[in-house]
């Protein structure tokens, strides 16, 4: 019984994001815009979550505000329990660069350097040493299926291989939460399947918690849930 109770049970359900009465309101000149309004999620350890709802309804703005990349006019937002509101800059950016990957629809990549060096700023912007990370490199290379490519540039690829590139650098710093802002919206069916196949993946088989924002059902579907967005409230 006694080992019974020491199981942790809750630990398979530990939220890593928490949102609690978030508002984030716009002002644009004389006009307060309200583009999120109350909302409360909790999204657990290795769940893969799809935003969906429509064009302007606040997906972006809640994916960028959990992220930490923009700050909401009220409420809390708690990543692995860390609040961060009270987290100085340096703290917040630190946490975006190790606990959480980022990828966006137009990847993002910088032009005029190779794969490698584009998957490893991380780790340069992190002050790590690349040579400590070279291991890492490898494997995250074999993962995302771009070991022959290593030394191409960003604009020798195809839009599928770029945002694999892109997942790779998400993936670097070994973060625990992957935020996706319509990661396939840029990319034809074929090559959007490829790349939700790997965000599966990499949720199913490294654990990692993703959430996506997508306009597609059938990108929704690689997912465990839908959360819907519609004029600022979430409806679950
Ligand atoms: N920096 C900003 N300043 C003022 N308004 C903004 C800003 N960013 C977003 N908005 C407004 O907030 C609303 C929500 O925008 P958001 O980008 O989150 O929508 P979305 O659901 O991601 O839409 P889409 O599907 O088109 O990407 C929109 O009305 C938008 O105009
Ligand atoms: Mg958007």
């Amino acid at each position: 019984m006694e080992a019974l109770k020491r199981i942790p049970i809750t630990e398979a359900q530990r939220a890593v994001i928490e949102t609690c009465s978030l508002y984030k309101t716009y002002k644009l000149g004389a006009v307060d815009v309200e583009v999120l309004k109350d909302i409360n999620l909790s999204i657990h350890e290795g769940e893969f979550v799809s935003i969906m709802g429509p064009s302007g309804s606040g997906k972006s703005t809640l994916l960028y505000l959990i992220g930490g990349l923009d700050k909401p006019t009220a409420g809390s937002i708690k990543i692995n329990s860390k609040e961060l509101s009270v987290m100085k800059d340096k703290e917040q950016s630190i946490l975006r660069r190790r606990d959480i990957g980022f990828v966006f629809q137009f990847y993002n990549l910088i032009p005029n350097l190779n794969i490698e060096d584009n998957i490893m700023l991380p780790i340069l912007l992190d002050g790590k040493r690349i040579r400590d990370h070279r291991k890492k490199l490898d494997e995250i290379l074999e993962v995302v299926g771009l070991t022959d490519r290593r030394g191409h540039t960003p604009r020798e690829l195809s839009g599928g291989q770029q945002q694999r590139v892109a997942i790779a650098r998400a993936l670097i710093n070994e973060p625990d939460i992957i935020l996706a802002d319509e990661p396939i919206g840029n990319l034809d069916s074929k090559t959007g399947t490829e790349v939700m196949e790997l965000l599966r993946k990499i949720n199913k088989e490294k654990g990692k918690t993703i959430v996506q924002v997508t306009h597609s059902r059938e990108s929704a579907a690689y997912g465990d849930r839908v959360i819907n967005v519609k004029d600022g409230r979430v409806w679950q």
